[in-house]
């Protein structure tokens, strides 16, 4: 897989505006986590299926407490993606947890499709988070950094059948 050597221009304005958003968000952080995947949800319940802890258990959704850490990881991951784009202009994970991320989300079966609903709901729930400084570029600057930190976890999972 050659994505690697793909460098990416990132600009200092678009992190900017992925870091100002996620710290406008970061204290409720768990919160908006829940909204979240509430939303991915909504929009695919098929989803609930994937997550082992969702479906071996009798707990409502959103008392669930394994879904706010998972909806955590995604925002700060997508975060640090920008910082890297912008420094490295591409996205540096480590090997090893690149190699786990891989595997994890290949053994539940996690498909093209969920992550582009995940790419959805996550705009939504910045754009509701942040409410009137949203904007056409901020919007851009997150979906760019989610790209490629998708990409790069997809060049470590197994083809898809
Ligand atoms: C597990 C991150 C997208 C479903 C994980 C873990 C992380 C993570 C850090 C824990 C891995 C470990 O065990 O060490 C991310 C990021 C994503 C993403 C950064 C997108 C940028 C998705 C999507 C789905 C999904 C789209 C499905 C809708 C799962 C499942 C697990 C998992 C089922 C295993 C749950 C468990 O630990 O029991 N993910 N994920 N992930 N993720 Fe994701």
């Amino acid at each position: 897989v050659s994505y690697g050597y793909v460098v990416i221009m990132f600009t200092k304005e678009e992190e900017g505006l992925v870091v100002k958003s996620w710290n406008l968000m970061k204290k409720d952080a768990a919160e908006w986590g829940l909204k979240f995947f509430l939303k991915i949800f909504e929009i695919a319940p098929s989803a609930q299926k994937i997550f082992p802890f969702l479906r071996d258990s009798n707990v409502p959704l959103e008392q669930n407490p394994k879904l706010k850490p998972h909806a955590k990881s995604v925002f700060v991951m997508t975060c640090e993606a920008a910082l890297q784009l912008r420094k490295e202009g591409k996205v540096v994970i480590r090997e090893s947890t690149l190699t786990k991320l891989g595997t994890v989300h290949s053994k539940y079966g996690v498909v093209d499709e969920h992550f582009e609903v995940t790419k959805y709901a996550l705009l939504e729930t910045i754009e509701e988070a942040v409410g009137e400084i949203w904007s056409p570029e901020m919007k851009k600057a997150w979906s760019v950094a989610y790209d490629h930190l998708v990409a790069a976890i997809k060049s470590h999972m197994n083809p898809q059948s």
